[in-house]
């Protein structure tokens, strides 16, 4: 296994109810920004309940933070942090409202001029303002890990960011918030979080049979709950072990002392930023034709998902190892989720080569578990993709 170290300071508060506990969690001697995205926490009472534990806190508000967000409005809120002397921050929503606060806390201490250069320099975060969050949305695990990623449509870029300054201080993950959230999220929470593993499990064999079996557990998990999750999500032995394994696929564990690919999400984070597709379906679309343009090299651990995720003992390890891609694709297809990029858009001409120019400019030129995915063969990937 391969030396690494393991930080991650969040405290995790998970179950029905426990929305109050931010009375505690949050301080009292500073005052807070309270942030949330377009409304839906006013209509499923997430709201009434964030502002009834706030209530003997001092907090203003800033909403609109929009899916995928915006570094626009960020930097709208970036200003109000600093004119109201904000002295702590509390997400309120999925993915995008706390990656959007995690770039807040972030430019909050920033001392450069340009706080896009946060993104487009890869700036580590080492000490960020601090924050809390209150999870809305079960898919991309940000409520436990310090990463984020931030779009600016001006420019067609969405990047990533990061750094062990990002880390939420604590946590709330309410599975009843799942009851509200539409067939379309569920579907790319369950398919986001199914990816996540993949990234970092589908790659060579390399002595982590403890890894493999935490991401098979995972993996195994969500194909049984999905059904359920989507045709009820009111069930909350469903919805509590959907929440708890998305934020298990992504939050440091299952990657620790073993090589992650993550090309996948590098490749189809252009396609948010070009067509605004949703996150979890540009994975759809990209990861069944990276993992063929990479059949030589993920063979064995495609063969291991195959018989060990989807129990298919008969054939050759290619056999299995294709059965393995097809039903990674028959997953998402069962969310509802499209696999081709032409079920997306119509202008899809020309688009490989727009990859393969913004990755080359990005210096994301090395891609993989094995850094051999180049500007180009990212192209041939997306190209396979249309
Ligand atoms: O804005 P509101 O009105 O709240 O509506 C949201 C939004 O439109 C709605 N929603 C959230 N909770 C709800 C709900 N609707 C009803 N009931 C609820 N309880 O859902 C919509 C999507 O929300 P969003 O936060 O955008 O979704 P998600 O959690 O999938 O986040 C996606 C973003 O996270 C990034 C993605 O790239 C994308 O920008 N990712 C972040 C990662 C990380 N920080 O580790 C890793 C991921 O791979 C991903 O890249
Ligand atoms: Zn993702």
């Amino acid at each position: 296994m391969r030396n690494f170290e393991l930080y991650v300071p969040t405290k995790m508060i998970f179950g029905e109810g426990e929305i109050k506990k931010l009375a505690t969690e949050a301080p009292k001697d500073k005052k807070i920004l309270l942030l949330y995205g377009g409304g839906s926490i006013k209509k499923n009472g997430i709201y009434d309940q964030v502002i009834k534990a706030l209530k003997d806190h001092t907090f203003i508000e800033f909403s609109g933070i929009e899916a995928n967000p915006e570094y626009k409005t960020l930097l709208k809120a970036l200003e109000i942090i600093k004119r109201e002397d904000i002295g702590y921050m509390l997400a309120v929503g999925g993915g995008s409202v706390i990656d959007g606060t995690k770039f807040l806390a972030s430019a909050a201490l920033y001392n450069g001029d340009n706080p896009w250069d946060i993104l487009s320099k890869k700036i580590r975060t080492f000490k960020g303002l601090p924050f809390g969050a209150v999870l809305t949305l079960p898919a991309t695990g940000s409520e436990m890990n310090s990463g984020a990623v931030v779009s600016r449509s001006e420019t067609n870029e969405k990047l990533v960011m990061g750094g062990p300054g990002l880390f939420a201080e604590f946590s709330i993950c309410d599975p009843t918030v799942v009851r509200s959230i539409p067939k379309r999220q569920l579907a790319n929470g369950l398919a986001d979080a199914y990816t996540h593993v993949l990234e970092q499990y589908m790659t060579y064999p390399a002595d982590g049979p403890l890894q493999d079996r935490f991401s098979e557990g995972i993996l195994q998990t969500l194909l049984e709950i999905a059904p359920e999750v989507i045709e009820d999500p009111t069930n909350y032995r469903a919805a509590s072990n959907f929440m708890w394994c998305c934020t298990m696929a992504l939050n440091g564990y299952i990657q620790k002392g073993v090589p992650t690919d993550w090309s996948v999400h590098v490749i189809a984070h252009e396609l948010t930023a070009i067509y605004g597709i949703d996150h979890a379906r540009t994975l759809a679309v990209i990861l069944p034709k990276a993992y063929e343009k990479k059949f030589e090299q993920k063979k064995e651990k495609l063969a291991q998902y195959a018989e060990r995720v989807l129990n298919i003992q008969e054939g050759s390890l290619e056999e299995k190892a294709r059965a393995a891609i097809e039903g990674i694709e028959k997953f998402y297809k069962s969310l509802g989720i499209d696999t081709r990029l032409r079920d997306y858009t119509d202008s899809y001409e020309g688009f490989a080569q727009h990859v393969e120019k913004s990755l080359l400019e990005h210096g994301l030129t090395a891609l993989g578990e094995h850094q051999d995915i180049t500007p180009k063969v990212a192209a041939e990937i997306v190209e396979m993709s249309y």
